[in-house]
């Protein structure tokens, strides 16, 4: 069916390999391995003659018409990925760094050299949602994208609060199965969720939402505490990714650790697992769940999208891509509404003063509340004027 090539060798570019060499899709199908490029040695390896450290036996084959793209990192991801595109090579990726940084420059390249760029395994691992969104929702406005979107994370709150594994270790297990980034601040601090929703949005709204623009908290103030208050008040704590887009055409978008009601059905997804759960203005709520980081699992979509562009070659694919738009699109973070949970060792008498009679929590120590739903401009001013806050939290509004 096709020759392709393999850019990267860790834990998705052996799941590629991997996949492709067990061929257990379609047998017709027969895709074959050119070259595997790496600047590790796999002089070792089952497959150690199709090892290269150099580009060029890439670009310059002629035979090779689909490449996939599992380095990570910007450079040289970048660099390569263009020289492939404008050569007339599809390319696919799990690189939500390249996709959420570059990806208008190189969907414009694909476009014009009618070759695909196509992106399956850069949000939710293996999850399908780039497809869905692009093409099986192309009949809705998108109204909100809700996700659990980092699997590391997910899988390190899941660990410690459900199993009493300290973060240290958790951490490290997540690392050892081959879901954490390089440097996994990307994860515990919220960047690898960020670029996903970045991608997401754009996606959905079709302009170029920068990653850069949106307001980013990761979990690593999550204490014991606030779990005990999140099981208190019949909800769990998940690092949530959102945007929303309003009848202005307003985008908002915001990655967070969020209360989530027991009740919505993301509370649900522990572990490695991710979840998205998408607002269409005729669908109404879609929910797209599946294993979001690790070798196969990530491989899986790479593969399919891999398949994709064989099956379609000398053809673009048209998903919907995104453009950088001329006029502001962003809402600020202070514009946007939500609730917080409090805990603050503040007396009651204060956070009235401040906040007006609010619904109360019992609390071992001060006083524990959540807030009506404002502004975050209101709330922020109110949090200043409260003072002492020992931990507060997003409230999913489900
Ligand atoms: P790994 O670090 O396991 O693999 C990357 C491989 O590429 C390494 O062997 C690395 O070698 C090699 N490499 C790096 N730079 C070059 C280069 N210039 N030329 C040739 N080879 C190079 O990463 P992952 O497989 O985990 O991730 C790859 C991409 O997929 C990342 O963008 C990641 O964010 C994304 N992703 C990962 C998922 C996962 O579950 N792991 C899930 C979804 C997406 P060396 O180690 O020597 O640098
Ligand atoms: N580090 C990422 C995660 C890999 O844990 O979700 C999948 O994108």
């Amino acid at each position: 069916m096709g020759k392709i090539a393999i850019m990267g060798f860790g834990t998705v570019g052996s799941g590629i390999r991997d996949i492709i060499k067990k061929q257990n899709y379609h047998a017709e199908e027969k895709v074959e391995i050119g070259h595997i490029l790496d600047i590790r040695d796999f002089s070792g390896d089952e497959d150690a003659k199709l090892f290269t450290k150099e580009f060029t036996d890439i670009l310059e084959d002629s035979e090779i018409t689909v490449v996939a793209e599992a380095m990570g990192g910007l450079h040289p991801a970048y660099e390569f990925t263009k020289e492939l595109l404008l050569a007339g090579k599809s390319v696919v990726t799990s690189n939500k760094e390249l996709v959420a940084t570059y990806g208008v420059e190189l969907l414009a390249i694909a476009e014009e050299k009618n070759v695909n760029y196509m992106f399956e395994a850069s949000v939710g691992g293996g999850i399908p949602i780039i497809r869905p969104l692009a093409t099986c929702l192309a009949a809705n406005r998108v109204e909100r994208i809700v996700g659990i979107l980092n699997g590391t994370t997910n899988y390190i709150l899941t660990e410690m609060f459900q199993k009493g594994k300290t973060f240290e270790d958790a951490l490290k297990d997540a690392q050892n199965k081959g879901y954490a980034e390089r440097n996994p601040a990307a994860d515990v601090e919220g960047h690898d969720a960020c670029r996903k929703i970045a991608i997401l949005s754009s996606l959905a709204w079709g302009k170029f939402v920068d990653y850069q623009d949106i307001s980013t908290e990761g979990i690593c103030e999550i204490t014991a505490e606030d779990v005990q208050y999140a099981e208190k008040l019949g909800c769990v704590i998940k690092l949530i990714g959102y945007a929303e887009c309003d009848e202005n055409d307003k985008v908002f978008a915001r990655v967070s650790p969020m209360l989530i009601p027991k009740t919505c059905p993301i509370a649900g997804v522990d572990d490695v697992f991710n979840a998205i759960m998408v607002t269409g203005d005729s669908l109404g709520d879609a929910m797209f769940y599946g294993r979001g980081a690790g070798k196969l699992p990530t491989a899986s979509a790479v593969v399919a999208d891999i398949l994709d562009c064989l099956r379609h070659e000398g053809t673009k694919k048209h998903y919907r891509s995104w453009k950088v738009s001329d006029v502001p699109f962003m809402k600020k973070t202070e514009e946007s509404r939500v609730s917080y949970f409090v805990r603050t060792p503040e007396d009651y008498d204060k956070v009235k003063a401040v906040f007006g009679e609010v619904n109360r929590i019992d609390a071992a120590e001060g006083t524990a509340f959540i807030t009506p739903i404002e502004t975050e401009a209101v709330l922020s001013e109110k949090f200043r004027a409260l003072g002492n806050i020992t931990s507060r939290l997003r409230m999913l509004d489900a």
